[in-house]
């Protein structure tokens, strides 16, 4: 399969559209392709001689590195036009190699064709063309129509494949990358599927999404110019301000009012972003009593929005420092991550922990063995049972096995006599080390728990939530390990109300968790 590429970009390599070509060759496995740079081609325009038709039939009279074209363009089972979209059109370089094909084409009408034309001089009907264009406008719909036209009316219809995507100045965006990657992805999957017959209609849906709403993309596009529009003052905004201007309109509102202040330290500027429910607002003077503020090196911040540094170890190494409301960054991604075609939730709760699988078994020996020990294993051994039945809704961790089997063996003790004043604090200090455990394998027992509400398993990668996960396990072990302790004596004295009393530690423990996991990260980014 030869596959040819025609770069219509006078851009060259610096060619936004060529990112797509290149994603699109990817997917389909012909990263071997051949690539014409029509900008550096010496290409003359067609004198319109027609000599290639009388005189020299099927040779154009021109000299120049058309004839070589020309012979690649037969040669190639697979064609790739990829070229910006130029006033509706194609830029005229490639109009000029288009017009230059004229020696391909017999100067006799063609028959059929209900407005005329001229067939091809070679049979080149195995010939397939993938058409791939970007363009500046926010959306492809509607800006192609002359282009579309041209291709179908040359080599059908049912020949060319089609990529056509608006936005196309995102591609060279480095801090959009997390979005322009996953479209790249898309057209990565068109490859394939190109390749294996035809781009699927799921795929062709997704390539005409735009890759931001229309006022998201056209408030970052005026910012990016950094000259002012009319009626604006006519101070240049300078590289910080229009960095700003472009992360406040990725914000999507949650109908909240908040002040972000962002205090760049090295270059010694200022700005806020009023987040408002109905969008963001840049202000550089007048300043308003902030919700959070980041101090942080515009390099810094730049970096972390290209993805360069991850925000959240910059953050662990106190590379920036966050003031106030610490919340706004838990929610980061979801505020300010772009509004790009939103992945559906599954359905399926299974990627989800529930910490209650985990405590049932222990909680119900604990409770139940303190009144009455056969209660207490026949409890155990029910909640132990009950536990797989969770697990079909929510994903299983480690530790709720090891629960499983440490509860099933306590339980039987119980049944089987074993003295309760005995098993009840062992049960204890059994979980203590379970948590001891926990604390210090690689992912911190709590962690489990309490991802899903941190970005999921991607939060295991962040070095402050593993200190903060590390920490309250830590404390959730000391407090079992001492846990036999008083339990042996209240068993003694009140074994009626030991299981009461250490529900009570494990609730405030829980009350604990809760506020640590959002203090401590606060705290941390505070510096202090
Ligand atoms: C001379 C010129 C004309 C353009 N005309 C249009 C146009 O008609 N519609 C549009 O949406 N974008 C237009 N654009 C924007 C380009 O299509 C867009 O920037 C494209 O992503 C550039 O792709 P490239 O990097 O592959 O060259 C034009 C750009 C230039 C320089």
């Amino acid at each position: 399969m030869k596959t040819l590429v025609i770069n219509g970009s006078p851009k060259g390599g610096q060619s936004n559209t060529m990112k797509l070509a290149l994603a699109f060759l990817d997917g389909a496995g012909w990263g071997d392709a051949e690539t014409i740079a029509v900008a550096d081609a010496k290409i003359e325009p067609c004198s319109g001689c027609f000599s290639c038709w009388n005189k020299t039939p099927g040779i154009c009279v021109v000299r120049d590195e058309m004839s070589e074209i020309l012979t690649k363009l037969i040669a190639a089972d697979v064609i790739i036009w990829a070229f910006p979209l130029y006033y509706f059109s194609v830029p005229s370089k490639l109009k000029n190699l288009i017009d230059r094909q004229l020696p391909l084409n017999l100067p006799f009408m063609a028959e059929g064709n209900e407005s005329g034309g001229h067939p091809p001089r070679r049979n080149l009907s195995r010939q397939r063309h993938v058409v791939i264009s970007t363009c500046g406008f926010w959306t492809a719909k509607g800006n192609y129509d002359a282009v579309t036209f041209m291709f179908n009316r040359y080599y059908g219809e049912e020949n060319c494949a089609r990529i056509f995507c608006g936005q196309g100045e995102l591609f060279r965006v480095p801090e959009l990358r997390g979005r322009t990657n996953t479209y790249l992805e898309t057209v990565r999957r068109a490859g394939a599927e190109f390749a294996a017959g035809g781009i699927g209609a799921e795929t062709d849906a997704e390539l005409a999404e735009p890759l931001y709403p229309r006022e998201v993309f056209e408030k970052m596009a005026d910012a990016s110019w950094n000259i002012p529009k009319d009626g604006e003052s006519e101070n240049q905004p300078d590289e910080s301000l229009t960095f700003t201007t472009q992360m406040a309109a990725l914000y999507r509102p949650d109908g909240a009012e908040r002040v972000l202040e962002f205090c760049y330290t090295d270059i010694d500027k200022t700005y806020q972003i009023l987040l408002t429910p109905r969008g963001a607002e840049v202000i550089a003077d007048n300043f308003k009593r902030y919700t959070t503020k980041i101090k942080t090196p515009f390099s810094v911040w730049r970096s972390i929005s290209r993805g360069e540094i991850s925000g959240q170890d910059a953050l662990f190494r106190r590379q920036y420092k966050v003031f106030g409301d610490f919340g706004l960054m838990m929610r980061w991604d979801e505020l300010f991550g772009g509004s790009g075609p939103q992945k559906p939730v599954p359905k399926n709760l299974r990627c989800k922990t529930n910490m209650a699988v985990l405590l049932a078994p222990w909680i119900a020996i604990w409770i139940g063995a303190a009144i009455n020990p056969i209660a207490g294993g026949v409890a155990g051994i029910i909640a132990v049972a009950s536990v797989p039945l969770f697990w079909l809704v929510f994903s299983p961790v480690i530790f709720e096995r090891i629960s499983v089997a440490a509860v099933a063996g306590l339980s039987l003790a119980v049944l089987l006599g074993a003295d309760v004043r005995v098993v009840l604090p062992a049960a204890y200090g059994l979980f203590g080390l379970m948590w001891f455990a926990g604390a210090l394998t690689k992912t911190p027992l709590t962690a489990y728990y309490s991802a899903a509400g941190y970005g999921g398993e991607k939060a295991f990668e962040n070095s402050l939530f593993m200190r903060t996960n590390r920490i309250l396990t830590a404390a959730w072990s000391l407090l079992y390990l001492v846990t036999p302790i008083w339990t042996y004596f209240l068993m003694n004295a009140a074994p009626a109300y030991t299981g009461l009393v250490n529900a009570v530690c494990t609730a405030l423990m829980g009350v604990f968790t809760v506020w640590f996991q959002k203090w401590y990260p606060a705290r941390w980014a505070r510096g202090y």
